[in-house]
């Protein structure tokens, strides 16, 4: 596209000013990028008859067409079963096997082909390619490895891995046995592992030795000895810790292996050599993995994925919205610890018979013209990052991607709303102009995409998701469950009205919460087995212009979303509150540049401590501790008292405006209204003397600001 037709497509014009909104906001409007014609030209979605044969009318024998993208051992009877709302079960008669679909079924065309790239952090190392006979030989070797274990259909599995070949080969072995695989993020604490461990009664925890990070060779086998003795002090204890190493044959930890615990597994596959296991086949509605996410209270919620309505969900999403081709080099920079890293690095993918690269590092290690390096010379044509990556390489390297002769012929975003400007940037000069954005709106509870336009129908719109994904019927309700016109200017909370194949199945162990956190607040009637009176709540506030397209502003809940990564303020502030001195503490986002959000902690002391007892050290121990080094404050504020109601709730609004230089706004109803400029004065001035500057907040940063923690 010419620099004129994107300089007219991206002139902004003023929306109409909105009254009475519900929560108020009114932003520019922005310009539509079309899809350039050559990307059309090829698009696994381009004729729009695919929009009429996933209209409602059609629901829910619509996702028929993602369903048939697998290879099914007996074919489903049932569609979608709603006899038990809103525990909807898909694809029920159905059986399958996650494990052959992503490899054993390629291997007839695609033998020789590399199904992942693995690039090693040092620049120097050598990439690892690992065709997909190569791929079947690692997973049917380990995933005998398990079964000499012990492993069977319907264990858990915890893995504590990082971004190595390793990790996808573990997951697929254990779905090759229908044992169900609960990977923890690598840069979570052992102490958070422990946790999950123990609430998913897991027996097996497997890990690596060492992985580098940032030009570092990390020990991570420390963390697998403290997650034992975590999940020890809940109850759980683990029989056996697989210990997978960096360097096989070389142990690149500090801490010892326990004597009839730790085993290394490249001495277990020793004895496997060559070993086949056949995959078991699986009823669609078996639970595939539990992936961990934060909500409202301290406890993480785990997260059950389906096997044949999740692995149908990501290979339809990942074909149409991604446009992958099985001849494309793609590559997806998010971390497999994350849901995004098992739908859209693993999973999709691979199902999909495609080339994936994986990349152990930092985007920026060495520099920031890592990652184009990377994509020059492997030929990557589809990308896929998140906002806070693309924020980062564009303050540290904005002309590097000039330098390097890649060409991207798709991108996604993921995680946060993207600025309108980072995105003009990613535009032209990530995409050089060629590329089309796909930006992606989903959670680690829906699996897969839920508002997101078909990169070959829709043009691209900054800042938005976009509309709703193909068999998706999203809907803004109010909080009384009355629908929010389009085009209103109004925001309210973001829902899907239907079921779909990726949504999540429940939360393990706690069903109830499943249906009280995603399904209560708009449920009519709870016996009601007719999916329309269930739309799923997902926790996000939006709003939707007059030409369909969804803007997402943020989480309604207690959550933060720093640098794309969900942090339930209760699991901090209940970590803070771990230390001895601390009386009350209150976690509160605030906007950063390139992180989106990060989290500063007010703390209250307990009477007779003071401040210089180190208390603020004790805090960022604990929580590194408990969650791990990416939930550190940013700053951690010692208050004389917590505005506080007079009922006693601390009034996280207003810390979170002082934090961000923004308005307090009302504090008459305040039981100590006279704290708020002792806290203003101590902190801002501290802010001030850190060098950190008022910045002016766009209407939808000031928004969450000004209402935070109020949804309780
Ligand atoms: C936010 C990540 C705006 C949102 C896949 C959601 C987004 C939460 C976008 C889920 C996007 C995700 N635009 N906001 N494209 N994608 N979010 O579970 O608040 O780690 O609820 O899943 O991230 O985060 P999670």
């Amino acid at each position: 596209m010419s620099e004129d037709v994107q300089g007219q497509a991206a002139e902004a014009s003023e929306s109409s000013e909105s009254s009475e909104a519900t929560i108020a906001v009114h932003w520019r409007e922005e310009g539509y990028y079309p899809p350039p014609p050559k990307f059309i030209g090829q698009a696994n979605a381009s004729d729009p008859a695919i929009l009429d044969r996933f209209a409602e009318a059609n629901f829910p024998e619509c996702f028929r067409e993602y369903a048939d993208l697998l290879e099914w051992d007996e074919y489903w009877h049932t569609t979608l079963d709603t006899s038990n709302p809103p525990f909807w079960k898909w694809f029920v008669g159905g059986k399958l096997n996650a494990s052959y679909n992503c490899v054993d079924r390629h291997l007839a065309r695609d033998r020789n082909k590399a199904a992942l790239i693995w690039v090693p952090e040092p620049e120097d190392a050598a990439d690892a390619v690992i065709t997909y006979q190569e791929l079947y030989r690692r997973v049917n070797e380990f995933a005998a490895v398990l079964q000499d274990l012990g492993v069977q259909a319907g264990d858990r599995v915890t893995l504590h891995m990082p971004m190595v070949p390793e990790l996808p080969v573990t997951m697929l072995a254990c779905a090759r046995l229908g044992a169900i695989h609960s990977q923890v993020f690598a840069g979570f604490s052992g102490g958070a592992c422990g946790h999950r461990i123990a609430d998913s009664d897991s027996k097996l925890l497997i890990t690596m030795d060492a992985y580098y990070r940032s030009g570092d060779l990390l020990d991570h086998k420390v963390k697998a000895d403290e997650a034992v003795e975590a999940a020890r002090k809940e109850g759980q204890e683990v029989e056996k810790v697989l210990v997978w190493r960096r360097f096989p044959g070389q142990y690149s930890a500090k801490t010892p292996m326990v004597e009839g615990r730790d085993v290394f597994v490249d001495e277990l596959l020793a004895d496997h050599k060559g070993a086949v296991v056949e995959p078991v086949s699986m009823p669609a509605e078996a639970p595939l993995f539990l992936m961990y996410t934060s909500g409202t209270t301290g406890r993480p919620k785990g997260c059950q994925h389906s096997t044949g309505g999740y692995l149908s969900y990501v290979t339809g999403t990942s074909k149409f919205y991604q446009d992958i081709h099985p001849e494309d080099t793609y590559w997806c920079m998010a971390d497999i610890g994350w849901i995004t890293g098992h739908s859209y690095i693993v999973y999709g993918p691979l199902s999909l018979g495609t080339t994936s690269v994986v990349y152990e590092g930092t985007p920026n290690y060495p520099d920031a013209g890592r990652p184009w390096r990377i994509a020059e010379r492997l030929g990557v044509n589809i990308f896929h990052t998140s906002p806070t990556a693309i924020r980062m390489l564009r303050k540290v390297g904005p002309d590097e991607p000039a330098k390097y002769d890649f060409h991207f012929k798709a991108m996604t975003t993921v995680g946060e709303p993207i600025e309108p400007e980072v995105y003009r940037w990613y535009y032209k000069f990530v995409g050089k102009g060629e590329a089309i954005i796909t930006d992606t709106w989903w959670q680690t509870e829906t699996g897969g995409f839920l508002g997101t336009g078909l990169p070959g129908l829709y043009a691209m719109k900054p800042g938005s998701c976009g509309p709703a994904a193909l068999g998706i019927y999203l809907a803004i309700l109010d909080e009384n469950g009355d629908p929010i016109p389009k085009g209103s200017g109004k925001a309210g909370n973001i829902v899907a009205r239907n079921p779909w194949p990726g949504i999540f199945q429940t939360i393990w162990g706690q069903p109830e919460r499943f249906v009280s956190t995603y399904f209560a607040k708009y449920n009519k009637d709870k016996d009601s087995t007719d999916w329309h009176d269930w739309p799923y709540f997902a926790g996000d506030g939006a709003v939707q212009s007059e030409d369909g397209y969804f803007r997402i502003l943020g989480r309604v809940d207690d959550v933060i979303n720093v640098a794309g990564h969900r942090l339930g303020t209760k699991e901090l502030e209940s970590s803070a509150l771990s230390v001895e001195e601390v009386a009350e503490a209150a976690a509160v986002p605030v906007v950063d540049d390139v992180r989106g959000r990060v989290v500063e902690m007010y703390i209250a002391l307990k009477p007779g401590y003071s401040a210089d007892s180190g208390v603020e050290a004790k805090v960022k121990t604990a929580i590194e501790t408990d969650i791990g080094k990416i939930a550190r404050p940013k700053n951690i504020w010692i208050v004389p008292d917590m505005p506080k109601t007079r009922s006693g709730k601390i009034m996280r609004r207003v810390i979170a405006s002082v934090s961000n230089f923004a308005d307090v706004g009302d504090i008459t109803t305040l039981a100590n209204p006279e704290v708020v400029d002792k806290i203003r004065d101590r902190v801002q001035s501290a802010k001030r003397a850190q060098g950190e500057e008022p910045r002016e907040l766009s209407e939808t940063e000031a928004h969450e600001i000004k209402t935070y923690g109020e949804q309780e």
